[in-house]
């Protein structure tokens, strides 16, 4: 508010300086008064505005516009539908706005704008799949099943909810035109005076339309929040702001990951790979373990495979038959328990195929091994992880013939668990 009344008196001094210096310093008491005054008012207005949106805040007029209803799938955040007042609108997660964000309640008592509609986001609809995959879309995730290969691979992207993010509000704008005239007409002796979309009458006699600051307002709004992050105002409007490694989306509420080995803002070395996470990258390295009379050689950049035996060396037969690494990008807070992961064996041989998870405590801690058909294991993620963290977990498949261990395979997992919801 201080900020407020020194940016209305400097406003104030630039009017006045064209003028008589002499007038300047009567005038200037008198005007302080004044605008101290309607800063005041300014200030009841706009707590009128909160508690009791229904309303009027001006004196001007009590006309409303008709009732808006919510669209579906998405929310409407602001009760008042009197002239000069606004209401935005959201959708919820998995969904995308199509038409104006906010509708202003005109002086024709008619909503400015076209009707506001929420369109489901199919996520497969870039492709996302490699190698002949087969992409299924379900509310705000898809996964991927893979033609012929084998492993298949859960993707799940941001599962946010505007109720839980993490969201803050940044102070208002410090400068800009926060202050403006209104527009005002004399009909039957009383006047009306509008403001322009996002600003509110103030002042005495209605002459001063105030910035909206919508991210004061719409705060802590039951509908929900006007920004999943951060909410900065602007004069007449606002923007949402996304934390580091993210951008702003486009229906400029949310924000959505920046893919930094995509666009090589990374500096992952020749021989690493480059795995995009959620806010970030990271660098990795397969390196082939180093097991006691095995050997391995890496196959593909996520993969190692065993060297052959010889006949007499018992522990080289007993050791894995191959290790393949895969590195999964999450969001922090993921509801569980859900599916991160599956393995499949394409072509078993033998009688019996067991799934079981290795990996010490830590992997017991967050992971379970199921079996989910006759020849796939899941690895499941039993409870929300909170980010950022990184997880690590092995899954061993093992094929037996009469009990006799014919082959082990183990795939590594590792989480990247973002800071944020999103
Ligand atoms: C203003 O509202 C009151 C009560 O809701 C109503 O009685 C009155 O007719 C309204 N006036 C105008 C000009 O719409
Ligand atoms: C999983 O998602 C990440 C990040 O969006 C992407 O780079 C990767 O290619 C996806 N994997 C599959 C199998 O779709
Ligand atoms: C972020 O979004 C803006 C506007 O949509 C775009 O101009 C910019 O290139 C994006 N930045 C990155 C790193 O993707
Ligand atoms: C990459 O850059 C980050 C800082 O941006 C630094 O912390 C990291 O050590 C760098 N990694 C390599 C492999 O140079
Ligand atoms: C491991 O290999 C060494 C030499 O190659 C051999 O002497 C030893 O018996 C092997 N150990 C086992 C458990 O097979
Ligand atoms: C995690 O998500 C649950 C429900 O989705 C929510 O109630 C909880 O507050 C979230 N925790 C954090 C730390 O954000």
């Amino acid at each position: 508010m201080l900020a407020k009344t020194f940016l209305a008196i400097y406003f104030l001094l630039l009017i006045l300086l064209s003028g008589s210096l002499k007038q300047v310093q009567k005038l200037l008491s008198a005007h302080e008064a004044s605008y101290l005054q309607s800063l005041r008012n300014l200030k009841k207005k706009i707590n009128l505005l909160q508690s009791n949106a229904g309303k009027q805040a001006t004196r001007a007029t009590n006309s409303t516009c008709p009732k808006l209803e919510p669209p579906v799938n998405g929310r409407k955040l602001g009760k008042s539908h009197s002239v000069g007042h606004e209401v935005h609108f959201v959708c919820d997660p998995g969904f995308e706005l199509v038409g104006p964000e906010s509708r202003v309640c005109q002086e024709s008592l008619t909503w400015n704008g076209q009707q506001t509609a929420c369109r489901y986001i199919n996520e497969c609809a870039s492709s996302p799949c490699l190698n002949g995959g087969t992409c299924v879309d379900e509310v705000n995730h898809f996964f991927c099943v893979c033609a012929k290969v084998f492993v298949t691979m859960t993707n799940t992207s941001a599962a946010t909810s505007p109720d839980t993010a993490a969201a803050s509000t940044m102070p208002a704008a410090t400068s800009g035109p926060l202050v403006r005239p209104s527009r005002c007409t004399i009909t039957q002796g009383t006047t009306h005076c509008t403001c322009e979309p996002g600003y509110t009458i103030s002042g005495r006699d209605s002459t001063t339309c105030t910035d909206i600051d919508e991210c004061e307002l719409f705060h802590n709004g039951q509908a929900g929040k006007l920004c999943l992050h951060a909410c900065v105002n602007t004069p007449g409007g606002y923007r949402c702001s996304c934390p580091a490694g993210y951008n702003v989306t486009r229906d400029g509420r949310s924000c959505k990951d920046i893919d930094e080995c995509a666009t090589r803002q990374n500096n992952c070395t020749k021989d690493q790979t480059c795995i995009n996470t959620y806010g970030s990258f990271q660098c990795v390295r397969v390196d082939c373990p180093k097991i006691p009379n095995a050997t391995y050689v890496k196959t593909s950049p996520m993969r190692c495979e065993r060297n052959p035996c010889s006949v007499d060396n018992k522990a080289c037969s007993q050791a894995p038959n191959s290790f393949s690494y895969h590195y999964l990008a999450v969001v922090s807070n993921l509801s569980a328990p859900r599916v991160m992961f599956r393995v499949s064996a394409m072509r078993p041989i033998g009688d019996t195929l067991r799934f079981s998870l290795l990996g010490g405590r830590q992997a017991r801690r967050h992971f379970t091994v199921q079996r989910s058909d006759r020849v796939t294991g899941q690895l499941m993620l039993v409870s929300p992880v909170q980010g950022p963290a990184t997880l690590e977990a092995e899954v061993e498949m093992s094929e037996l013939e009469r009990r006799v261990p014919l082959g082990r395979y183990i795939t590594k997992v590792t989480m990247f668990v973002s800071q944020y919801e999103f």
